[in-house]
């Protein structure tokens, strides 16, 4: 039942584009991010630990089952497992995770993708000119609809948005070879060019660009925090969640995509040498590129403090256009346009990679053409990925992320690794990746690849169900356990929320303590109310946070007021963020039902084929 035969067109090309599919805004937005959050050196060493018990085990798990399934005729997840064990239907749905979560990550993936596009053209035309710090946030709260997503419509992003599936469209219809691999060939070294560029003067700037009085304004104090290692963090559970979430994420593994683009793989085409380049090189452009750009920057121009503060992966795009804008007009518009160019070449070939898994299915088990199959997969994370563009204030987009990203990715790598080094068997498991092998793989790693991944990935998984409160195991241990707003459970629970617990309400009550500092306009239509908190030594307000809200609706605080967890700051009628997030996961839950119904019916359909023969 295959299609048309595909093959990678060279080497070169296979590994430029699978270090493509891993390349990608992980690299440069997620790891600076995760790494300042957890403590900087400490996150460091468990991130290499999983790197090398996790991360390398399960790229030669998804290479291989990949290449396996190709050689059968299969080039997406649920029937490649269906075959690697033996013809379970069980197996088979498991695989239905492999497409879920590329597509359910493509849709929130290619919003970001498209804001890179925008931000592109914006450096190129010096849009971001002479903007203080504060406006250039502000533009970018503006454009992600921050301000007026209470009724209107981020009319640009959504343009963008559009823009960018489009154009994805297109690229994943051209095909393999045509397509994919020459925006590889292309992107792959201009981001590595673009990325040098960036990093030289991240390594050069030192503390040069310190504005008078800032004292920590130094790029080294960043890159020292980053680096010095620190032992503290093993001991603590968060800091490995963390570094295994982005081991996952920055490898493309535990998604499915992997294993679409190995099972294009000449039968006998080494797979041990070419995972290693591919995974090598997202480990330099990582940990050595991607550190090496926005935190020392930022950290060189407004200091660590403000760093440790505001990290966050929006920084790229509040934050860099700012900092462009000192380079001078020239440099600062090459500053600006590499940045962005280099994240939307990191973007656009990861995101082809989330499509190819669904596009492969289709063509193979509904023999649809190639371009059906690639407009059926652009419709798809277009209208999925809308509810982000309209509500991404509302936190839709944290929601995709959390389940499609970040749980999904630790259930499917746990299930594959037992269904590999299990019911597969881990010698053929190995025998299949040392077929036609460059390189003399160590042993060593045959039992880690049977026990000791999927075991940490046991443990990593309880852990995201389980994790108590404040990840704080021992405390729970003993005294009684309440779930952390982040496991599994407590997302379900909607620890997350203190207040505004229901879908409507006619109040919004505050979510912080302090006194109401300040109300003031927003545009025409909208005003905030600013809560601030006063420290009694200095008498400075603090401002702690601020509510945006429309004129229509009435103000039930004054200038002055005292703010409690639950006070009622205004009346009127109001959509809670609950619903949104409530709204996503069913949406996400139907995702998930209407792939697992295409593999179904795609089942029907090969029984019939077989009973036909
Ligand atoms: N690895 C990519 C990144 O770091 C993300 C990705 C996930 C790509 C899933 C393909 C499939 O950004």
């Amino acid at each position: 039942m295959t299609a048309k035969k595909q093959e990678w067109g060279s080497r070169v090309g296979l590994v430029l584009a699978m270090a493509g599919n891993s390349v990608g805004l992980g690299n440069f937005l997620r790891f600076p991010v995760q790494a300042i959050q957890n403590g900087g050196g400490g996150f460091l060493i468990p991130y290499l630990i999983c790197f090398l018990l996790i991360g390398i085990p399960l790229l030669w798990v998804e290479w291989a089952s990949g290449r396996f399934g190709g050689r059968h005729g299969y080039h997406a997840t649920p029937f490649i497992f269906e075959k690697m064990s033996g013809g379970s239907k069980a197996w088979k749905y498991v695989g239905v995770l492999g497409l879920f979560s590329t597509m359910g990550v493509a849709t929130y993936y290619c919003y970001i993708e498209s804001w890179t596009i925008s931000y592109t053209f914006k450096s190129a035309i010096h849009l971001f000119t002479g903007m203080s710090q504060a406006e250039v946030a502000g533009y970018f709260g503006k454009y992600i609809g921050m301000e007026t997503s209470f009724l209107g419509i981020p009319c640009e992003a959504l343009f963008f948005y559009t823009v960018c599936v489009l154009l994805n469209t297109f690229i994943l219809s051209r095909g393999l070879s045509g397509g994919i691999e020459k925006v590889a060939k292309i992107g792959m070294p201009l981001l590595i060019g673009f990325g040098i560029f960036l990093a030289i003067r991240g390594l050069t700037l030192g503390s040069s660009a310190a504005p008078a009085g800032c004292i920590d304004c130094d790029a080294f104090a960043g890159l020292d925090f980053l680096f010095r290692p620190q032992f503290t963090s093993l001991y603590d559970p968060k800091v490995w969640l963390a570094a295994a979430g982005q081991i996952f994420f920055t490898l493309s593994v535990g998604m499915g995509s992997i294993q679409s683009y190995a099972s294009f793989v000449k039968s006998n085409e080494d797979i041990a040498l070419n995972s290693m380049s591919a995974g090598w090189m997202n480990e330099f452009v990582e940990v050595v590129i991607g550190s090496l750009i926005v935190i020392p920057l930022a950290c060189g121009y407004l200091g660590l403090d403000w760093v440790l503060k505001n990290a966050g992966f929006a920084m790229a795009f509040q934050t860099m256009p700012f900092l462009f804008d000192k380079w001078g007009l020239i440099m600062g518009t090459f500053g600006g346009v590499f940045w962005f160019g280099l994240l939307f070449f990191a973007g656009i070939t990861s995101s082809l990679a989330m499509c190819t898994p669904y596009i492969s299915f289709t063509m193979d088990e509904f023999k649809w053409s190639r371009n059906k199959a690639s407009v059926s997969a652009g419709a798809l994370v277009f209208l999925v990925g809308l509810p982000c563009v309209f509500f991404f204030t509302q936190g839709v987009f944290d929601e995709y992320d959390y389940w499609t990203g970040t749980i999904s990715l630790f259930t499917f790598a746990l299930l594959e690794c037992i269904l590999f080094g299990w019911v597969f068997g881990i010698d053929r498991g190995w025998d299949e990746i040392n077929q036609g092998a460059d390189i003399k793989l160590s042993k060593f790693f045959k039992p880690i690849i049977k026990y000791v991944t999927p075991a940490m990935l046991l443990a990593i998984f309880i852990g995201s169900v389980f994790n108590p409160k404040d990840n704080d195991w021992v405390k729970a241990i003993k005294g009684t356990w309440e779930f952390d707003k982040n496991s599994i459970i407590g997302k379900l629970q909607n620890k997350g929320f203190e207040v505004n617990r229901a879908w409507f309400s006619e109040y919004q009550e505050a979510d912080v303590v302090g006194i109401v500092s300040k109300i003031g306009p927003v545009g025409e239509d909208y005003y905030y109310v600013q809560v601030s908190k006063i420290n009694y030594d200095t008498g400075e307000m603090k401002p702690v946070k601020r509510y945006t809200y429309h004129y229509k609706v009435k103000l039930k605080v004054a200038e002055n007021d005292n703010v409690q967890v639950g006070t009622r700051l205004v009346h009127g009628n109001f959509v809670n963020d609950i619903f949104y997030i409530d709204a996503s996961r069913l949406l996400l839950l139907c995702f998930f039902g209407f792939f697992a119904y295409l593999v179904y019916k795609a089942s029907i359909a090969r029984k019939r084929f077989n009973s036909s023969l």
